[in-house]
């Protein structure tokens, strides 16, 4: 039995075909049309149209970056895309011939790594996606945690600093502000307006016309220049504070790290272990969790989605 997984994301959207262990049996990909929302949602069908022609696809899953609601209809609200009460699943389902679920980006992403990737031998597990948001899931006794109205597992727009910067959701201080791919980059900037051991940052920022890429930062952390490597410690050392906070409260065996960021690898892992058994609650008596980077990087949203997608198919099943 396959399923059909969407993920949308800030520049492509990819879709997928899904068979029961997770494999990705035909891949599709267009880029994202910015600030169009028919242009999208008409993607998103030609995607499932294209995917479920002559397939046994039962159902489709279509990850995207916001709060969901408890039916995994609705789009309540997305911080960093336009959409505000977005009946996504409703507007789908009337242009497709498959039962259509949405779900939260980091929680397909979540769900993926439990069933087929870093996760697969834990019970409860923490993931976050570090890119231009941060995303969370969390598994919790084998299950993904959804809360009261859905919009659960939020761990991004958890609050780290009392009336800190301003983010997409409307509130201040989230870790979302200080623990993200953007975060990153805002580290690296002043590093570069700094000089010193910003100066390789501050280069290639001026070879770009004053922009700081993501990417460029990317390859200096692989070229493990101080700069960048420095920009890199203050975001896990967020990360670990609040990674410390949520093992208080969810007591994972794992906290998984995703999204672009995590290329870093060891390098970025290395702080947020740091940061973590410094500030962890009951430190030198609570068992350690382990930190480990995921494994389905780029296709663990579509194989999530569609996971999710097919276990709800086959629930509602008599
Ligand atoms: C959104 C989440 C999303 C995350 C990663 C956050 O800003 O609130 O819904 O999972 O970004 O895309
Ligand atoms: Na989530
Ligand atoms: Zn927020």
């Amino acid at each position: 039995m396959h399923a059909i997984g969407i993920d949308i994301g800030g520049t492509k959207i990819a879709g997928a075909l899904v068979d029961e262990d997770g494999n990705i049996v035909k891949h599709l990909r267009e880029p994202t049309p910015a600030g169009d929302s028919a242009a999208l949602e008409n993607i998103v069908v030609d995607m499932i149209n294209a995917l479920s022609d002559g397939t046994d696809a039962v159902a489709a899953g279509v990850a995207a970056a916001g709060f969901i609601d408890a039916t995994q209809s609705i789009v309540y609200y997305a911080p960093n895309i336009q959409w505000r009460h977005e009946p996504f699943r409703e507007k789908l389902e009337a242009r497709v011939e498959v039962p259509v679920i949405i779900e939260n980006d980091a929680n397909a992403a979540g769900w993926a790594e439990y069933r087929f990737g870093a996760g697969k031998l834990t019970t409860d597990m923490v993931m976050l996606t570090i890119g231009t948001g941060v995303g969370g899931a969390v598994v919790a006794n084998g299950r993904l945690f959804r809360g009261g109205f859905g919009a659960g597992a939020e761990l991004g727009h958890m609050r780290v600093v009392p009336n800190g910067l301003p983010c997409g959701c409307g509130a201040n201080g989230c870790i979302e502000q200080y623990g993200s791919g953007r975060a990153l980059q805002r580290y690296a900037n002043t590093l570069a307006d700094a000089g010193g051991i910003g100066q390789a940052l501050a280069d290639v920022r001026s070879k770009n016309g004053g922009y700081l890429h993501g990417a460029d930062i990317g390859d200096l952390i692989d070229k493990d220049d101080p700069g960048a490597l420095q920009a890199l410690r203050q975001l896990g050392d967020w990360l670990g504070q609040a990674a410390a906070s949520f093992a208080a409260v969810l007591d994972p065996q794992l906290f998984v790290f995703g999204g672009g960021v995590a290329a870093a690898g060891e390098k970025l892992l290395a702080p947020i272990r740091q940061a973590f058994l410094q500030t962890l609650p009951a430190r030198g008596y609570h068992p350690e969790p382990e930190f480990r980077i995921a494994e389905l990087v780029n296709d663990a949203g579509v194989v999530g989605a569609a996971d999710v997608a097919r276990t709800k198919a086959s629930e509602q099943r008599p």
